[in-house]
């Protein structure tokens, strides 16, 4: 019996450890889409179960997407672009060498901005940060992940009577970047000695939950860096829901996510049906007519966007939500003139339904809820960890700049 269960062990813990998956050879090529027969083609390729393609986007007609494209395939995939007439471009001829470039070559190290952090350095940091703060810092267990993880946030709060500030990070598990930016915006939150920073400390309360998805970004970690969705199997071939496309606003509505569990914006087969979506609802429901603004962090493509994302139906708040992300825009381009596009989720990137910033601005009717998608330069999720800390200059100037606008169009006062 005892020999039994430790068979199991090893056996389960062999599971677990699976080896890190390798992109040698892989390519990225870029495709333009043109005709929804294309767009067809490329979503069949997506939605092969297991199918190795790693897709950066869901395909859109009038628009451009990249593609992972692993060696064994480059044939099939050669004959698909000709058979469809794709415009197409090399952009990356190995993709392991970015991943490679993004391995800290010394281990352990300090945490820091220099390189990308796993959830337990992540958490132990976050445990430091609490022991040093006391008074300013609370933590909070958001809830619990489908692998028993626990999801954290903290909270930052100097006094009473300030209005707040939300921000969700990583519920992409591949987006690492945004984890790090939320890192380094707390801690500046914390240390800086700049009085706007200062200012956004003092007089604005906020929750970070720097790592959303923890099941997600330890696989990332762990066994494969292109993974984006949660590890909840829903008993078919392919794993994960896109936490991102489960919540239970215009769920599925105007095909703004998919039914097919092998797509990388698979919706769940229910709304909430992922351990960690529900955990977001049940954190937000007593605390959510208290926040000014909702933000999320997302990468990449340089946008700042907004409701709606399943409709091309404009919100009441529509010409405050482009004021104050036109804000954040200029904010993104202060440090090194980089453009952000600014404008409702359906009709500046694509429709998307279900998203936590749709759900959370209608159920709470939060006026300033925003989605931001950061810097990719060409990389993709793999950006460079030498970028880290451009994006989160950019970031701080865009977050000083829409709270300055939201105070004097009179939107970061506390909601009552
Ligand atoms: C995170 O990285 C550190 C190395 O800095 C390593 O010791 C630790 O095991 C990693 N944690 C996980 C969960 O992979
Ligand atoms: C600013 O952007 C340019 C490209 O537009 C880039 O070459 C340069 O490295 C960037 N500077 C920093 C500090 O990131
Ligand atoms: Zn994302």
């Amino acid at each position: 019996m005892k020999l039994l269960s430790a068979l199991t062990l090893l056996l389960v813990v062999g599971v677990i450890s699976a080896e890190k998956m390798r992109f040698d050879h892989h390519k990225v090529y870029k495709i333009d889409v043109r005709s929804e027969e294309q767009m067809e083609a490329l979503r069949e390729l997506e939605e092969t179960p297991n199918g190795e393609y790693y897709f950066w986007d869901s395909p859109r007609v009038g628009r451009s997407v990249d593609v992972v494209v692993p060696p064994q395939k480059l044939y099939e995939f050669g004959g698909i672009m000709k058979h469809f007439s794709m415009d197409h471009e090399l952009k990356i001829e190995n993709f392991q060498t970015l991943i490679d470039a993004e391995t800290p070559a010394i281990q352990p190290r300090a945490f820091g901005w220099t390189a990308y952090n796993n959830y337990t350095e992540i958490y132990d940091w976050m445990d430091v940060l609490l022991e040093t703060y006391p008074t300013i810092l609370t933590g909070h267990i958001v809830g619990t992940t489908y692998q028993d993880r626990p999801i954290r946030a903290v909270k930052l709060s100097y006094k009473e009577g300030n209005p707040t500030i939300f921000i969700e990070s990583n519920i992409h598990a591949r987006e690492w970047i945004t984890s790090a930016t939320a890192t380094w915006f707390l801690n500046e939150l914390l240390t800086s000695t700049d009085p706007d920073i200062q200012d956004l400390a003092q007089n604005i309360d906020w929750y970070i939950i720097p790592v959303f998805n923890v099941d997600g970004f330890h696989y990332t970690h762990t066994t494969n860096r292109l993974w984006r969705k949660t590890r909840q199997n829903h008993a078919t071939v392919c794993f994960g829901t896109d936490g991102n496309r489960n919540f239970d606003f215009q769920w599925m509505v105007n095909n703004g996510a998919s039914t097919n569990p092998c797509s990388e914006t698979f919706a769940g087969p229910v709304p909430f049906s992922e351990p960690e979506t529900v955990a977001l609802r049940d954190f937000l429901e007593p605390l959510g007519s208290k926040i000014n603004m909702y933000l999320s962090f997302h990468s990449q493509g340089q946008y700042v966007l907004f409701p709606y994302g399943h409709s091309y139906e404009t919100t009441e708040y529509h010409d405050l939500l482009t004021e104050v992300g036109n804000a954040g825009a200029e904010g993104f381009a202060k440090y090194n003139n980089t453009i952000y596009r600014v404008g409702p989720t359906s009709s500046t990137l694509y429709i998307a339904s279900g998203t936590s910033v749709d759900w959370a601005f209608n159920e709470f009717n939060i006026p300033l809820a925003y989605t931001f998608e950061f810097i990719g330069l060409g990389y993709g999720f793999v950006l460079p960890p030498e970028h880290i800390l451009r994006n989160c200059y950019e970031t701080r100037d865009a977050i000083i700049a829409m709270v300055a606008r939201s105070r004097q169009l009179g939107f970061m006062s506390p909601r009552t």
